[in-house]
């Protein structure tokens, strides 16, 4: 099974990420992206850097080559192989923070996505819902993308929401208020429901 999970910044998945291949067991895989791979985890350190200037297309198609890699040449094999992938962002965050946030355009981000990913789709998506306000407060790092503010934030949250809207059965919107014992005790209820079906 391939699982994504999502949020705006400081909405704790990365948290939840660990608990839940934890739970999942040794052998799944576990990814952030960008990165996970050695070509990803460099352009990582470009995307991040708030100091490095950067077209907003440019930022876009890394975003997307740093994906590529990754698909190919890490999530594939592995589904490939039977295992569980547990990726830390996925393509909704590219149209959340690229395509609304940004402005890019939504039909542009799917479209290079569909290249980058070869239409590789999650099973499940989990989208830890919080405040944007108290997500940007609890934001440990300050990227790029935590520098733009709150406003952006807003629009990242609002651009999750619509696609929840609009893909409820791959998307389940988490509660992620309370501890991490408690948001990791909704996220596997939701990946044992869909285990279940
Ligand atoms: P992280 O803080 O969750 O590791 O993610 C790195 C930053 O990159 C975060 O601020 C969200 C942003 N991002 C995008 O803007 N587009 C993307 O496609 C991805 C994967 C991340």
């Amino acid at each position: 099974m391939f699982i994504t999970l999502e949020g705006v910044d400081g909405s704790g998945k990365t948290t939840q990420t660990a608990l839940l291949c934890d739970a999942l067991g040794p052998l799944t895989v576990r990814i952030r992206e960008p990165g996970g791979t050695p070509a990803a985890e460099g352009i990582r350190k470009i995307l991040a850097d708030p100091g490095t200037p950067l077209d907003p297309v440019a930022e876009l198609l890394l975003f997307c080559a740093a994906r590529a890699d990754l698909v190919s040449r890490v999530i594939r094999p592995a589904l490939g192989s039977g295992q569980n992938v547990v990726c830390d962002r996925f393509v909704d965050s590219t149209i959340a923070y690229q395509g609304v946030a940004r402005d890019l355009g939504i039909v542009r981000v799917r479209d290079l996505n569909d290249a980058a990913t070869s239409g590789l789709a999650p099973d499940l998506t989990l989208l830890i819902d919080v405040d944007p306000e108290q997500g940007l407060g609890r934001a440990m790092s300050d990227d790029r993308f935590e520098a733009e503010g709150l406003i952006f934030q807003q629009k990242v949250a609002a651009a999750y929401d619509d696609i929840a809207r609009r893909e409820p059965e791959r998307v389940v919107v988490i509660d992620g208020t309370g501890t991490p014992e408690e948001v990791h005790g909704r996220v596997m209820a939701a990946v044992n429901q869909r285990l279940a079906a």
